[in-house]
């Protein structure tokens, strides 16, 4: 059995993870302002801003796997404090990596597909990185600081979707909820994106905790779902059967937000998944599939 440590299991990707792999493996998350309820996995208070914290952590935990989820993902906060947000996306997590070398430990992290301006789509690992953003500017540096070591998995995600461990706090809870109360809701249809259910990222985040050593760098997460926001949101109308007139389509051009200007936001973002796909297998499902089985979870109660 494996000793996982997740960093920052109270995000939606790292809450997740804790649920999936407590059944069969031995898992402990930390936290820094939420604390997350997730029976059967000890948590730790640690800010990863304050160094010996972590390293407390490790010390006492030793874990053979390190799932960094811990991050600053708001693109204002990543601008206007961009020396914390350089830590947390990218400086702990090579801190972290360095520590787990001597202990043969291996560290999964998780990037993103805003290491790209979104000019090109479709982008492969070996696309030199261009990011237009503080966000994708500290995932780049992570990037940089991680595929210099050996133990290191890093897997690129665009865009996330599912519940999260905190009710009501994920995008995917409050558009449902804005979609069943009929809310009028405008979303861009001319910017591509990879949709990615959490069902995908667990079981692509499971492969890698099981690929053999000499297999670790750098992947792009395989995604079923290529589409704009406003077919997504539409596609999930659809699945839990409410009407989509309420939905209707912007250009990316035509929004004018301070830190979501057309110069920021790229046209296609995708990733091209082949790397993983070949090394790993296929990742299975469709969005429809997927967003099927937000409908059911609705429906049953377990979101
Ligand atoms: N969500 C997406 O659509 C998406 C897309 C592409 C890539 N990713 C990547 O996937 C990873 C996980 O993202 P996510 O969506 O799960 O993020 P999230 O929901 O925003 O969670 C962020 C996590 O970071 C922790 N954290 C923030 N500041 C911290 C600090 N100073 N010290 C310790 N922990 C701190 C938070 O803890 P508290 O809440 O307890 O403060 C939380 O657990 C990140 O690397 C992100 O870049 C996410």
């Amino acid at each position: 059995m494996n000793r996982i440590l997740i960093v920052g299991a109270s995000g939606l990707v790292g809450s997740n993870l804790a649920v999936a792999l407590r059944e069969d493996q031995c898992v402990y998350g930390t936290y820094d302002k939420h604390k997350p309820n997730l029976a059967g996995v000890p948590l730790f208070k640690v800010d990863v801003l304050k160094e010996s914290a972590l390293f407390d952590v490790i010390t006492l935990v030793r874990p053979n796997i390190v799932y960094y989820c811990a991050a600053v993902r708001d693109e204002q906060t990543c601008s206007e404090h961009p020396l914390p947000a350089l830590t947390i996306n990218a400086e702990a997590a090579a801190d972290i990596a360095l520590c787990l070398r001597p202990l043969g430990g291996r560290l999964i992290y998780f990037s993103t597909s805003k290491v790209y301006s979104g000019q090109k789509g479709n982008y492969t690992e070996d696309d030199p990185t261009d990011p237009s953003s503080s966000y994708g500017e500290a995932k780049r540096r992570a990037e940089d600081l991680l595929l210099e070591f050996e133990n290191t998995f890093v897997l690129r995600l665009g865009t996330l979707y599912g519940f999260d461990c905190i009710p009501d706090r994920s995008l995917l809870s409050k558009l449902v909820k804005a979609l069943i109360a009929r809310k009028e809701m405008t979303f861009i249809k001319d910017e591509t994106r990879d949709f990615h259910s959490l069902t995908e990222v667990i079981e692509a985040s499971k492969r890698l905790l099981h690929a053999a050593d000499d297999k670790s760098g750098l992947y792009n997460c395989p995604s079923p779902g290529k589409t704009t926001y406003y077919d997504f949101a539409r596609h999930l109308a659809h699945a839990i059967n409410v009407p989509t007139e309420n939905i209707t389509a912007i250009s990316g051009e035509d929004l004018r937000a301070p830190y979501n200007t057309p110069e920021l936001r790229g046209k296609d973002t995708t990733l091209n998944g082949e790397k993983f796909t070949r090394s790993f297998g296929l990742l299975t499902g469709s969005l429809t599939e997927s967003l099927t089985k937000i409908a059911d979870q609705l429906r049953t109660g377990l979101t």
